[in-house]
């Protein structure tokens, strides 16, 4: 139980044993778009140079549909149960802050919805392939984009639909560098090792960064001049506008796409077996899997912290993909594993000079790293 995935798993699992969550769900025989009663959730998306024409751009869009106004209410009183019970934590004095967080875990998902968008300054609308329990992931043409500024997609609606469904297109260029880096406790504080403090920040807390960072990244995006951000956490996807929101403004010179852990609240056996497995370790590697598809060309410095799989992961990426990670900086959290056995074993025939293991105090000093030069610490 150390993760936010685990928290929320546990928080599921026994929910479902009240039958409050809204688990069936019809796959629609026909394949119909986004409508009036559906919700629709376009993820911030990556975009790079599509290898096999020159000049044109593709975007990794990710979406998800489900159905509107569901009643949070059953999810809402059997997650504060949950909680005042097993950990002594009451939270009926932030109901609503708690609700808007958790909102997208009382949602059904559609199955064979069409997502079609249109992205500004980049040539025609795209849509994506019909959603599969809610998702749909691809890589979609948008003509020239010319790779230098974020963009504005918004989701094409029907005529009597005036919602707001933008999105952020961040695209950057087949070489230079790309930062990426966890959330939970790496760059928001999120007591990932302890259960009731986690349950706080995540449901009632305001976010808050951990000291320092968002100055080191501020000045990572000039001295690495506007690297890809890509954020990388195995929290659920449910998180994302909570998280979202805080890189948003808290992280607002380094802002970049959010990669979240894509499980349905439809499949929760699939949830408790993931989290059984603690495929954290797994969930992370294929994230860097899917970010050298996208940018083989480039540099990363992979940021992360000792809490849950980072050095793990990281260290595996550098034997896999040499220099495509150029550094690997890990913050040590009180109360993890921070012996030297593990950063050994996971760091195990990497160059010591690949990687930065850092304590809070000097987290300042990260910003006089010259990572553009080839330098990690
Ligand atoms: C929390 O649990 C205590 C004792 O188990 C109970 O007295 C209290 O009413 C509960 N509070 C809420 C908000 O459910
Ligand atoms: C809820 O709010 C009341 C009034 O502001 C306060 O006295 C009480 O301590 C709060 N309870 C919790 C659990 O935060
Ligand atoms: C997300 O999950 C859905 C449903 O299991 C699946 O169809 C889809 O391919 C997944 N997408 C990614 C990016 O893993
Ligand atoms: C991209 O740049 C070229 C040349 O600078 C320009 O002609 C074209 O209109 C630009 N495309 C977009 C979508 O801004
Ligand atoms: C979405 O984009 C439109 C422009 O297409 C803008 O008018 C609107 O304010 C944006 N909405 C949000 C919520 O950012
Ligand atoms: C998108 O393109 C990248 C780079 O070519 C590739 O690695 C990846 O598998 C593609 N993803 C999908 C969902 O097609
Ligand atoms: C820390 O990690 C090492 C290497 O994986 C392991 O051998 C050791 O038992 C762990 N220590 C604790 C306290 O978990």
């Amino acid at each position: 139980m150390r993760s936010a995935l685990s928290f929320f798993t546990f928080g599921l699992a026994a929910v479902e044993l009240t039958n409050a969550l809204p688990r069936a769900y019809q796959a629609p025989s026909r394949r119909s778009s986004v409508n009036i009663l559906d919700d629709v959730l376009v993820f911030d998306a990556p975009a790079f140079d599509d290898p096999a024409n020159p000049g044109n751009t593709l975007v990794q869009l990710q979406a998800y549909v489900s159905s509107r106004e569901l009643s949070l209410e059953p999810l809402l009183s059997g997650i504060s149960g949950l909680l005042n019970k097993t950990l002594g934590l009451d939270i009926s004095n932030s109901t609503d802050r708690a609700a808007e967080r958790l909102a997208l875990f009382g949602t059904i998902p559609l199955s064979n919805k069409d997502v079609t968008v249109n992205v500004n300054g980049c040539g025609d609308a795209a849509s994506l392939p019909p959603t599969d329990s809610g998702m749909a992931i691809q890589n979609l043409t948008i003509g020239a984009c010319n790779g230098t500024v974020s963009t504005l997609g918004t989701v094409k609606l029907t005529g009597i639909d005036s919602r707001n469904t933008n999105f952020t297109v961040f695209p950057s260029s087949a070489d230079g560098f790309g930062v990426i880096s966890d959330i939970d406790d790496t760059v928001k504080v999120s007591h990932s090792l302890d259960k009731l403090l986690l349950a706080k920040a995540t449901l009632v807390d305001d976010p808050v960064p951990v000291t320092g960072m968002p100055d080191v990244f501020k000045s990572l995006a000039a001295s690495l001049n506007s690297p890809q951000f890509i954020y990388v956490s195995a929290s659920p996807f449910q998180l994302y506008p909570f998280l979202r929101d805080f890189i948003d403004t808290t992280y607002a010179a380094s802002s970049g796409p959010i990669f979240l852990n894509n499980l349905t609240t439809t499949s929760l056996t699939s949830i408790i077996d993931f989290a059984k497995n603690d495929g954290i370790f797994e969930y992370k590697s294929a994230m860097i899997d899917r970010i050298a598809g996208m940018y083989p060309g480039k540099k990363f410095l992979t940021v992360g912290d000792s809490t849950q799989k980072d050095p793990e992961t990281y260290g595996e990426a550098i034997r896999k993909y040499g220099d495509f990670i150029a550094c690997a900086w890990i913050r040590k959290v009180d109360g993890a594993n921070n012996t030297d056995a593990r950063f050994a074993a996971a760091f195990a025939g990497v160059d010591p000079s690949k990687f930065k293991l850092y304590t809070d105090d000097e987290i300042p000093g990260l910003a006089d790293v010259d990572v553009a030069g080839g330098k990690c610490s």
